[in-house]
């Protein structure tokens, strides 16, 4: 890939050097077993969106390090609300990447997850339509899913009232989805935390102020606040910050 916007570590042990994308890669990593990592972006004052999109956020140094991140994952976790509303496409990655994976003995791409209790879902969406790999989505009983989707999807069923997220977690492990990728969007990212799923955030500062308006990165009911350990600071040369955190122990 052609590097623009240099991305270098803060911490720990500064240096200034740009990373590429072979030594970010080591830096986020694959963590041998079963992990939720979690990627967000936010402004630096905590809004979500920008004219109620994430595009506004995300720049450049962003984007590449969503890809490396969604590289590196067995599964790739995403709320219906986010799917619906950023009007996910399938997941697509450069020949490098899937050469990466394949070296590494992972499937070529990984698996697009959907999280929906209500399974108003398109399968006419280019999510579902065009996968490359045939997608699951995690939902509840007793839901019956729209013409057509279970011609483009596998059906997953935990939990009466709503979607059982760790009864979810736990069917995909068995399924070998072991490292997963959670993209959002904030309600799943409450619910996961309440369950107490998430192992890691990374998280994407952008050196702008949204103002009022948007919401946080997270929401949902209250839960317990869970502590993490920061792992790294990357800062490029935008100003943008990107943060990784792990649960701790
Ligand atoms: N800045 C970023 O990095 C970023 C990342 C992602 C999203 N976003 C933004 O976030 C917004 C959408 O987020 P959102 O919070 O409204 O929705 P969301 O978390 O993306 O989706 C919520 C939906 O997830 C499904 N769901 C099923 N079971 C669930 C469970 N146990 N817990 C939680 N969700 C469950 C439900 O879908 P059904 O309705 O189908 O039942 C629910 O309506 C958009 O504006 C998007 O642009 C920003």
């Amino acid at each position: 890939m052609t590097v623009g916007i240099p991305i270098s570590r803060l911490w720990p042990a500064p240096d200034p050097a740009p990373l590429s994308d072979p030594e970010l890669t080591a830096l986020y990593g694959r963590a041998g077993g079963p992990h939720l990592r979690v990627n967000f972006v936010s402004s630096l004052d905590g809004a979500v969106t920008l004219d109620g999109y994430s595009e506004g956020l995300s720049g450049e140094p962003d984007k590449r390090v969503f890809g490396l991140l969604r590289m590196l994952c067995d599964g790739l976790l995403v709320a219906a609300g986010t799917l619906r509303h950023e009007g996910y496409r399938a997941v697509r990655l450069s020949a490098a990447r899937r050469a990466w994976r394949r070296e590494h003995g992972l499937a070529e791409y990984p698996t697009l997850i959907v999280v929906s209790g209500s399974l108003d879902l398109d399968p006419a969406q280019a999510a579902f339509a065009d996968a490359p790999v045939r997608p699951i989505v995690l939902t509840r009983a007793g839901v019956r899913p729209p013409p057509g989707l279970a011609d483009v999807a596998d059906l997953i069923r935990c939990g009466e009232e709503r979607v059982e997220l760790a009864a979810g977690l736990a069917e995909l492990r068995r399924r070998g989805l072991a490292e997963l990728l959670c993209e959002g969007g904030p309600h799943l990212f409450g619910a996961l935390t309440a369950a107490d799923l998430v192992d890691e955030l990374c998280l994407t500062v952008a050196p702008l102020l949204a103002g009022p308006g948007p919401g946080r990165i997270t929401a949902g009911a209250a839960t317990v606040p869970r502590q993490l350990g920061l792992r790294h600071v990357l800062a490029a040369a935008d100003g943008v910050l990107m943060l990784r955190y792990t649960r701790r122990g």
